[in-house]
């Protein structure tokens, strides 16, 4: 490795909680794994190659290029692209076989025209709005939406309909209750005005695949969870879930600082003694967020210790106090275990104010991800 700072990526806890989804849905019901964000920065390829192996059923990517690597590295598994594309990425996307949603008229008829043109039959799921507030067809139009595809879209088949839970993973289940009932309405609508069922009715992410069995319906589709990680701490945790990744770095430099020593930039932190100071090749260029200046903590030899002065770009200072048996080189632990201490992504996104997906989305593209042999 020729850059100390890693992620390492624990597929065996990926491919575990895939098994425990498997279990609690039955092997009736599809499963959709999203793995857009390069798989919420655990890698997509690898992820998803795995998940093949094993007998998940479908991939979800957010944009056309995360759908053509995957094809690229020879994955066979359905894709769905979950938001609407713009006329002009369609050729690329349904000649890679990527299922695209649909959520307007104009969407469909340019769809139509990119695969008629392309020579191919484009798959599609409608996208409706039942509460999201994103993307998607009102659930008013979805009928005559579908029925044009059916009708005026020869080059089109409509495959499933699938809808978005904004609130699935909190401990309030009425809005999503209601939610459910809207789509399985919207859902009967559609099939009725195009004459057959649609085999692939969905809308579970995360939070309804471990709080709302009602949402199962064909497919479930969890991303956060797959990687280990509840989408809210409020989350019921009925399925056992085991950390997707640990972040890594070795202490590159070490020195004793005198008492009155500042360190780092704008000088935030002056030692009140005489001690020790690790650096480490990590900083927010890395995705350890700059907010963990004189805030965060790693753990080095099973120890915790505390980030003094500011995150730099590309390295941080720890405070190892007066005496240390910490050696340059050693294994310092950003996110993950050592010893019987634990620093936890859900640690990090309450730290930093934000949310789990974000944590493992921000460690950086420079950040080597080594995955472990399944
Ligand atoms: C359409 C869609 N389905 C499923 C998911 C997976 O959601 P989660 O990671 O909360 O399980 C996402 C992620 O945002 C999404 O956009």
């Amino acid at each position: 490795m020729l850059y100390q700072t890693h992620a390492r990526i624990h597929l065996q806890n990926i491919r575990t909680n895939l098994e425990g989804i498997r279990r609690a849905v039955g092997t009736r019901r599809k499963i959709l794994i999203a793995v857009k964000a390069n798989a919420y920065g655990h890698g997509a390829v690898e992820v998803s190659r795995m998940a093949e192996a094993i007998g998940i059923d479908w991939l979800g990517v957010a944009t056309v290029p995360e759908g053509i690597q995957l094809r690229e590295a020879g994955i066979q598994l359905p894709i769905l692209k979950f938001s609407p594309s713009f006329p002009e990425e369609m050729s690329a996307a349904v000649l890679a076989r990527i299922t695209l949603a649909v959520c307007s008229r104009a969407n469909a008829e340019a769809l139509e025209h990119a695969a008629q043109t392309s020579g191919v039959q484009a798959m599609t799921h409608l996208k409706v709005d039942t509460g999201m507030g994103r993307v998607g067809v009102a659930p008013e139009q979805a009928a005559d939406l579908a029925a044009f595809i059916e009708t005026e879209c020869p080059h089109i088949r409509l495959e499933g309909i699938f809808t978005h839970l904004p609130v699935s993973d909190e401990a309030d289940p009425e809005f999503t209750q209601a939610q459910i009932l809207r789509f399985q309405t919207v859902v009967n609508d559609v099939e009725t005005a195009i004459h057959r069922k649609l085999p692939l009715v969905h809308c579970a992410n995360s939070g309804a695949v471990l709080g709302h069995e009602p949402a199962w319906l064909d497919m479930v589709r969890p991303g956060i969870m797959i990687y280990g990680f509840c989408p809210d701490p409020g989350t019921p945790r009925t399925i056992a879930l085991h950390p997707g990744l640990s972040f890594l770095t070795r202490v590159s430099f070490l020195k004793k600082v005198a008492a009155g020593t500042s360190i780092g930039y704008g000088r935030s932190w002056v030692a009140p003694e005489d001690t020790w100071i690790a650096t480490i090749p990590a900083g927010y260029a890395d995705g350890f967020n700059r907010l963990f200046s004189n805030m965060g903590r790693v753990l080095i030899q099973g120890r915790s210790f505390p980030i003094v002065g500011r995150v730099c770009m590309d390295q941080s200072m720890v405070n190892l106090g007066p005496a240390t048996t910490v050696k340059v080189g050693d294994e310092v632990v950003l996110i993950g275990q050592s010893g019987d201490q634990a620093i936890t992504v859900e640690e990090w996104a309450q730290k930093l104010g934000t949310i789990t997906y974000e944590v493992t989305c921000q460690i950086n593209a420079r950040v080597e991800r080594v995955h472990d042999v399944v």
